[in-house]
């Protein structure tokens, strides 16, 4: 696959709004990234994402756009925007931003002309269905709410809202609503970001008719319809081809065979993806599953497309505490899975405060969420007759909320993160686990993705290498190789082993690495022997242990 920078990038996605507040109303901010960027530049990231900042109600934490020409208040101004820009690039970084294509607020101009009367102009922007036997057009749900369409009053039909009631679905199939979110991206682009998180890209095109389904709690039909290919060609076309950056598509209910229709790059169509077959489908850790996932995407894209790894963000609890281990193993587990994510196939991400090993908090009270899917969801079921404090800890685990804590900068008031009322509730370890404490100590979580990341610079392995698992079915231990062959790099074999469990485990090398040396670059130990002998019989991991290796003599390549 031929080289390009977008490939060898590594992202740190900030959610602005619990990272860092510079004016004390208890909301991060624009200038609050900018006096991070050394931090963040110290890492060793390339890529920051920021979570959408236009201006909005802010009912679902910007993603509820009510003007894409202007920034929400509490994020700051355009002049702050601009400098964002100037001093992310002065710094050798890139910016990309995260834009809603799918839906807007209720309260943008398009939205209420829209709604004003079945005739105006702006009718058609937006999906309006006429009631079927007094009751919406079918049984949709919406990932938020019971019902997927919304009645008006004013217009007696229906709108069509896949996310808040807030947040009604624009209509692709109308070319005025495309040429002018191209508009939209031109004018960011036109400003020299870099990249483009598209969100919930998968939800573009409609079905031709809407129809009841069998099972509405399956809400796959809200995405991937026919014509979404066609909409993404288009927008290449139009939009993104006249620009160098990084394009990556928020994906939901796609399988490899349909996610290589975004990525394929004869496609053109996205640069890459982030697929939810780990987040929303496997809901704790379960390594043989997770591997024949990697299986199978690797096989899928090989030679045709990038693929993404992530294992948290801000939809999704905090991966040390879902996927590894948030107690006594917190700090190798944290480890183990940075490992594991920067040597698999595809672009890393890294979810702000990931990088010192934050875990995913609980609130005692629903009162102390504020998250609209929470809510929604808390009220629906409460609704039901369900016993509240039941329902309260059946939602926590996964609530988006308990990754959107603020950002733990050190052991002060609200982890140094405002010196106002914050706006959501601090994680109470932040006496422990914060960026100054990181920063001390050598051994931190922090110092291990700065290695991480430095290895990517040089190894151009870590980015093209082919992806073999050479651990088959073993419950616990993850052991794979990443191989490049080419005239750059010559013959490059690494190999990577991941215990994950909390027993010391032992994994018999195959016979074709028995006649290896192996040299160690990378572990979550300090004292992993540096070098592995020639006739090792195999490996012994300790709990959550994780080592890279360089492969030395020959391999076979299965
Ligand atoms: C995906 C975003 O990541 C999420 O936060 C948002 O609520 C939905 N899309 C709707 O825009």
């Amino acid at each position: 696959m031929h080289r390009a920078w977008w490939k060898e990038t590594v992202v740190y996605q900030v959610y602005w709004r619990s990272f860092y507040d510079t004016n004390a109303d208890g909301y991060g901010d624009l200038n609050g990234i900018v006096e991070k960027l050394d931090y963040i530049q110290s890492l060793g990231a390339t890529m920051i994402w920021v979570n959408p900042f236009y201006a909005s109600p802010d009912k679902d934490n910007g993603y509820d756009i009510s003007d894409y020409y202007a920034i929400m208040d509490k994020a700051g101004s355009m002049a702050d925007f601009d400098r964002l820009l100037e001093e992310v690039q002065r710094r050798g970084m890139k910016l990309m931003m995260d834009v809603v294509l799918n839906h807007t607020s209720d309260a943008h101009p398009w939205f209420r002309e829209s709604r004003s009367s079945r005739d105006n102009p702006k009718r058609d922007w937006y999906i309006w269905r006429d009631p079927v036997n007094g009751g919406p057009p079918t049984n949709w749900r919406s990932y938020f709410n019971p019902s997927a369409w919304q009645f008006d009053p004013q217009t007696g039909q229906y709108y069509l809202h896949s996310f808040a009631i807030e947040q009604p679905d624009l209509n692709w199939r109308n070319p005025e609503v495309r040429q002018e979110l191209y508009r939209v991206l031109r004018f960011w682009l036109d400003k020299g970001i870099d990249g483009l998180r598209l969100d919930a890209i998968a939800l573009l095109a409609k079905p031709d008719v809407f129809a009841d389904v069998e099972q509405p709690e399956d809400i796959r039909y809200l995405t991937n319809h026919p014509g979404l290919h066609e909409y993404l060609q288009e927008m290449h076309r139009e939009v993104f081809r006249h620009y160098d950056i990084l394009t990556v598509g928020e994906a939901a209910f796609v399988t490899p065979q349909t996610g290589l229709l975004y990525v394929d790059e004869r496609r053109r169509e996205l640069n890459t993806l982030f697929h939810f077959e780990v987040l929303d489908e496997m809901p704790e850790w379960d390594l043989p599953r997770f591997k024949r996932i990697q299986r199978k995407w690797a096989e899928a894209l090989k030679g045709r497309g990038t693929n993404s790894q992530f294992l948290n963000n801000h939809d999704h609890t905090r991966q040390v505490t879902r996927y590894g281990n948030d107690g006594a193993y917190r700090v190798q587990s944290a480890k183990l899975l940075a490992l594991m994510l920067h040597t698999l196939p595809g672009i890393p991400y890294i979810y702000q405060g990931e990088e010192i090993g934050m875990t995913g908090v609980r609130y005692d009270s629903i009162a102390a969420y504020q998250d609209i899917a929470m809510r929604n969801k808390y009220a629906e079921e409460v609704g039901k007759g369900r016993d509240p404090n039941e329902v309260l800890r059946s939602l926590q685990p996964l609530s988006r909320d308990s990754s959107r804590s603020p950002m733990q900068w050190n052991a002060q008031e609200h982890a140094g993160f405002t010196t106002g009322d914050p706006w959501i509730r601090v994680n109470p370890n932040y006496r422990e686990i914060n960026v100054e404490a990181a920063l001390r100590d050598e051994e931190s979580v922090f110092a291990f993705y700065q290695a991480l990341i430095r290895l990517r610079k040089q190894h151009p392995v870590m980015i093209y290498g082919d992806y073999t698992d050479i651990s088959g079915d073993d419950q616990h231990v993850y052991v794979y190789t990443r191989e490049l062959r080419d005239s750059e790099s010559g013959e490059v074999r690494w190999l990577i082993a991941l215990n994950h469990s909390e027993q010391q485990r032992d994994f018999a090398l195959p016979d074709e690495l028995l006649q290896a040396g192996m040299k160690l670059l990378l572990s979550n130990y300090t004292d992993t022997a540096q070098e592995l002998p020639q006739h090792v019989q195999k490996l012994q991991l300790r709990p959550y242990e994780a080592c890279l290796y360089v492969v030395e003599g020959r391999l076979r390549t299965q």
